[in-house]
């Protein structure tokens, strides 16, 4: 279930705009919300290496991985929010396809992000796409999730609000769910997961194992 704001907002861009600056406030502010993804990984990664942002949107949180010389791939269901992300940062490429089931070859990426789009996600199809994700990170590459984490006590109420006003029912799962154990149930190593803006984010970052130790 949810509010008639959510596709007003997909189809508005102002409104998701301002939404997303207005619910960033709690980690910083917008850009450092988008940057949260580089800022864990960029140390642990090769110069100009290959990057996909999944469920990349108009590739806001692309742009500082593009910035920074990574090399970005950004992979989105909404040819809408492409065309945004041709205009916004033509260096992205682009491609149209399903995060469960991404048109791209194994082990192509050395990072893949995914920001604020897992809860997006029902739970059968949220584990495909972190299968997926798997299937498509070197061995030894990183994935970095950040998303929604239930908040504590101060900010329980605003991110209430918030799911109920622009979320669907998956993200509400979401906030029920354990993700860096599901991480390592699918196989990620070094599992990672560090809580942002009193407890309502959490950042997670997870290894492909290296070839020798695939399970
Ligand atoms: C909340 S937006 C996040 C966009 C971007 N990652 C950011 O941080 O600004 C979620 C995105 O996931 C995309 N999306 C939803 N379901 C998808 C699917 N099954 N496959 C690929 N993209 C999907 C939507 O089109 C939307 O652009």
């Amino acid at each position: 279930m949810t509010s008639f704001l959510r596709p007003l907002a997909y189809r508005y861009r102002w409104i998701y705009d301002t939404v997303t600056a207005v619910s960033s406030l709690s980690v910083g502010g917008v850009e450092r919300l988008r940057a949260l993804g580089l800022e864990a990984l960029q140390p642990r990664l090769e110069p100009r290496a290959e990057v996909l942002d999944l469920c990349c949107g108009s590739g806001e949180a692309a742009a500082p991985w593009l910035e920074a010389g990574f090399k970005v791939a950004g992979l989105d269901v909404s040819p809408l929010a492409l065309s945004l992300a041709a205009q916004r940062h033509p260096a992205m490429e682009r491609v149209e396809g399903l995060a469960e089931d991404p048109p791209l070859p194994d082990a192509s990426f050395a990072a893949i992000q995914l920001s604020v789009a897992l809860h997006e996600f029902p739970r059968e199809e949220r584990a495909q796409v972190l299968q997926q994700c798997l299937r498509l990170l070197k061995p030894g590459g990183w994935l970095v999730v950040v998303d929604l984490h239930p908040a504590g006590a101060w900010l329980r109420l605003p991110q209430q609000l918030f799911c109920a006003l622009f979320e669907t029912d998956t993200a509400t799962a979401m906030l029920e769910d354990d993700l860096p154990a599901q991480l390592e149930q699918l196989g990620f190593t070094a599992v990672n997961q560090e809580l942002l803006a009193g407890q309502a984010l959490q950042r997670i970052t997870a290894s492909r194992p290296p070839s020798s130790e695939q399970p």
